[in-house]
């Protein structure tokens, strides 16, 4: 069966990308990782992906131009379907976000707390609530069109670093729904589009 591409687009420890991979390693999966892009190396994520024998492009920051333009070479050349960025901590540009459709997750219940930060805002503004969010990247940063949410609770002793890895749990949960939900419409919408010639 035709499985949806996926290409990670990581910058650190890579824990929602091997959520992600263990998901498209189940016998039920409908997409599969083909390739992992870090804009450094020596990350505990590249670690993670060449240990189940995923290709990873590392393409260094040097400007936004020549890093948007290497990765969507990259992707194009690996014949992805969907971009998934998982800790990337760089903004794509429009050309890049035009031309390959792209998820994001983030650390908060967005539209709020977006950018930097989401969970040291979340504290500030004194929400008893908070979670995940799976978006649509466009140019402008966390701004995207919503695909799912997860909420956790925040306690009043609640840190950063508490809330961060509530949250996490969740993120590991939904990140990996969201794909294999927006894979099976992909795949479908291609199944009708064939039928229909
Ligand atoms: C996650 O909290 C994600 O929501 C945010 O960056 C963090 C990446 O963590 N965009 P990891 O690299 O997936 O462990």
């Amino acid at each position: 069966m035709r499985k949806i591409r996926l290409a990670v687009m990581i910058s650190g420890r890579g824990s929602n990308m091997e959520a992600i991979i263990k998901e498209c390693r189940k016998r039920t999966a409908v997409s599969e990782v083909v390739l992992v892009i870090a804009d450094r190396k020596d990350t505990r994520g590249i670690e993670i992906a060449q240990r189940h024998g995923i290709p990873c492009e590392v393409i260094p920051f040097i400007n936004r131009f020549q890093f948007c333009a290497s990765a969507s070479k990259a992707v194009t050349e690996h014949h992805a379907d969907l971009v998934v960025l998982a800790g990337l901590m760089r903004i794509l540009d429009s050309t890049f976000v035009n031309n390959h459709a792209t998820l994001n997750i983030h650390p908060s219940l967005l539209p709020d707390f977006p950018g930097l930060h989401p969970h040291r805002q979340a504290l500030a503004a004194g929400v008893s609530m908070s979670g995940c969010t799976v978006h649509w990247v466009i140019p402008e940063v966390d701004a995207g069109p919503m695909v799912a949410q997860m909420t956790v609770p925040v306690f009043s002793n609640d840190t950063e670093d508490s809330l961060a890895a509530r949250i996490l749990v969740k993120e590991h949960l939904l990140y990996p729904l969201a794909i294999n939900i927006i894979s099976a419409t992909i795949l479908a919408v291609w199944d009708v589009a064939l039928n229909d010639r």
